[in-house]
């Protein structure tokens, strides 16, 4: 078993990054905020897969929700959450330890996270993509290909087209702060760029309204003959 501990790089941040609120002094009310996400993720945690045992990464897990999540529904996963913000991984450390769950936490982007390939049975990531320019997305998920074992999934939640119109109008705030990072979501890039990054199996498992814009969760899958694609893939499993 190994325990709530967060490695912290302070330098680890690419120049581009955005906090979680979009401003550092806010990160600290994320907490607070992400109480608000719950239900959605709960939703989203059904539709992943997990099984008893999986090797679960949390990607850009921010305070810590999903991976708590995880954990309670999910007590033998091993969980492991990973975020680039120093300070936001500091309040997951305190979210988990509080409900005594035991989550690894390490800080960092995924390219430069020093897991072995094939370490991961799931990948989630939830409200990151759009933090992120379109050349870091295609980044993002290149690393999650590569660290996904043959067979495993990647599970995607974050803003997505506008379902309707009025799904459409709401999102003009978040579109108009976010610019590119925004508008590839928004514009039906993700499923494309996972197919592009290897992935397989790509599809909309669900899409539903909310006060930013219509939430989208993706799943795409790692095809199983990437296990002779990609020799030695296995020798480095974290289980
Ligand atoms: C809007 S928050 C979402 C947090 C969490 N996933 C949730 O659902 O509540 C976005 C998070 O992504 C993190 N992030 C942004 N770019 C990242 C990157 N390149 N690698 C890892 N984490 C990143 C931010 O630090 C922030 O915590």
């Amino acid at each position: 078993m190994f325990t709530n501990r967060t490695d912290v790089h302070e330098d680890a941040r690419p120049s581009s990054f955005v906090p979680a609120l979009g401003h550092a002094a806010l990160t600290p009310l994320y907490a607070a905020l992400s109480g608000m996400t719950r239900p959605t993720l709960r939703r989203f945690l059904r539709r992943t897969g997990i099984e008893p045992d999986m090797t679960v990464l949390d990607l850009g897990c921010g305070t810590g929700t999903l991976a708590l999540l995880i954990k309670q529904a999910y007590p033998t996963t091993r969980v492991i959450g990973l975020d680039v913000d120093p300070a936001v991984l500091e309040v997951a450390r305190e979210v988990l330890a509080r409900a005594q769950v035991d989550a690894e936490l390490h800080q960092g982007t995924i390219e430069t996270a020093e897991f072995p390939p094939g370490s991961f049975d799931r990948i989630l990531t939830t409200f990151v993509l759009h933090h992120l320019t379109t050349e870091e997305k295609r980044s993002m998920l290149a690393a999650c290909q590569r660290l996904l074992r043959p067979g495993g999934q990647l599970h995607v939640a974050d803003l997505g087209p506008p379902s309707t119109a009025l799904m459409k109008l709401v999102s003009l705030p978040l579109r108009a702060l976010g610019g590119e990072r925004v508008a590839a979501n928004v514009s039906g890039a993700i499923p494309t760029l996972m197919r592009a990054a290897g992935f397989t199996e790509v599809s909309q498992v669900s899409a539903s309204g909310s006060v930013l814009g219509t939430m989208t969760h993706w799943s795409a899958t790692l095809p199983a003959q990437a296990d002779s694609a990609r020799p030695g893939d296995h020798q480095g499993r974290t289980r």
